[in-house]
């Protein structure tokens, strides 16, 4: 069987095929790009458009009572469903950006850990704009950033060393946006509860596509974005797990009345909240926050199980078809080899990879768009969502950057235009 007919052969057998239809989908597009923002469920369509129309339009403010106030609970369950925790240890709200500073923040406040900053390069540049925006508060006014020998995998001997010698709050991704190397979270959070450090992970490119266990994994603190894999919608709020071992020892450092323990009494004194909801700020975010309730049943009927197992096979598949297709174009693998050390995206190199993109998105009559994205410099990251990328997509986006590079196609983009994709 050659590797077209393992792919049709794959689909036919793939469990999760059905939920491709749950989703909008244009027929005349490969999406490859639902690591950065996913598709549109249709119910979440629908949905949205019920709450503009009647809980909003009609019925205004007795919505909040009727409604509302109710979902951002509904979604923390589904979050700790997801997660394996409890249900008080999660929340939704605000992006991943404003978290991490909250969280940060508290770290640093709270006195339990070494005043000591430390990320790493793998990690996503607003994490470390954040940090290293709080390194004032730090004891020697200092971001540490571990650099690693390549862009592509931790280099496990100089973190563990830095947790052992240089110990306080880690932060890191647990799937690196650019490579997509995938750390084994468990032996490090013992190591950083060893060290007396802590890890804040960051889980945006790994919620909804591979299985976080805060129990198993000994997790203490998780965000990340629910717009990605979970399919909540652009600019959808963040999830924000806090163990309850720790979150009586640490406060928000923004006192907004939804983090109080009885917002509507209207008092003059700010009293948290004693669980989770201390760290809500402001009102939240009703319309952002509807969909990532319909992403989240999407990927929990279809178990978070069965979708890593996909996401290796998909990407497995994919690593054969670029050997087989397309190193002999001078093309490399900058993601890890070894599966388990991997998620949901494999990112190629090469050196016109931004024209590549430019003529993959353009399509043409005789084939489809295909949408990967770009990330400088010569990075093209293709991501796979089990709920619905087909194998058979996966081919096809091999064969068409085949025919881009053997025919030189990427010479009809002008190099000089701006590189945003
Ligand atoms: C790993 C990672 N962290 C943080 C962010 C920023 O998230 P937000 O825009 O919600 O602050 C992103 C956005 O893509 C991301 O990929």
């Amino acid at each position: 069987m050659n590797l077209k007919e393992f792919g049709i052969e794959k689909d036919k057998n793939d469990v999760l095929k059905s939920f491709k239809s749950r989703f909008v989908n244009n027929p005349n597009e490969i999406y490859l790009d639902g690591n950065s923002l996913g598709k549109l469920p249709k119910i979440s369509n629908a949905e949205i458009s019920e709450l503009v129309k009647n809980q909003w339009g009609s019925k205004l403010i007795s919505s909040w009572n009727d409604h509302w106030l109710k979902l951002s609970e509904d979604i923390s369950l589904k979050m700790s469903n997801l997660i394996n925790s409890k249900p008080e240890e999660v929340l939704v709200g605000e992006s991943t950006s404003v978290n991490l500073y909250k969280i940060i923040y508290a770290l640093l406040e709270s006195n339990q850990f070494k005043k000591n900053l430390v990320t790493d390069c793998l990690n996503f540049p607003s994490d470390i704009y954040v940090l290293d925006g709080l390194k004032h508060l730090t004891d020697e006014n200092k971001l540490t950033i571990l650099d690693y020998a390549d862009e592509i995998n931790c280099n496990y001997e100089i973190l563990k060393k830095s947790i052992r010698n240089n110990p306080g709050i880690y932060c890191l991704s647990l799937v690196s946006y650019k490579s997509s190397f995938l750390y084994s979270m468990k032996e490090l959070n013992e190591i950083a509860d060893k060290y007396q450090s802590i890890i804040v992970w960051d889980c945006s490119h790994a919620i909804g596509v591979t299985e976080i266990d805060v129990k198993k994994s000994k997790i203490k603190i998780a965000l990340g974005c629910t717009y990605k894999f979970l399919n909540g919608g652009p600019g959808s709020p963040s999830f924000l797990f806090i163990s309850k071992k720790i979150i009586h020892q640490i406060n928000n450092p923004i006192q907004g009345w939804f983090g109080h323990q009885n917002p509507f009494n209207f008092d003059h004194k700010y009293i948290p909240s004693k669980n989770i909801s201390k760290f809500n700020a402001g009102t939240p975010s009703i319309l952002s926050l509807l969909p990532i309730k319909h992403g989240l049943d999407i990927t929990l009927e279809a178990g978070i199980t069965n979708i890593r197992y996909k996401s290796i096979e998909m990407g497995e598949y994919l690593i054969k078809l670029i050997k087989e297709e397309l190193f002999c174009f001078n093309v490399e693998i900058a993601s890890p080899e070894k599966s388990k050390m991997r998620g949901s995206h494999i990112t190629i190199k090469h050196d016109e990879a931004w024209r590549i993109c430019k003529i993959l998105i353009k399509g043409n009559k005789n084939r489809k768009k295909i949408i990967p994205d770009f990330r400088p410099d010569s990075n093209i990251r293709l991501g796979f969502a089990p709920l619905y990328t087909s194998y058979t997509d996966l081919y096809e986006t091999v064969i068409t950057i085949k025919s881009i590079l053997k025919n030189k196609e990427f010479l009809l983009i002008d190099k000089t235009k701006n590189l945003v994709t």
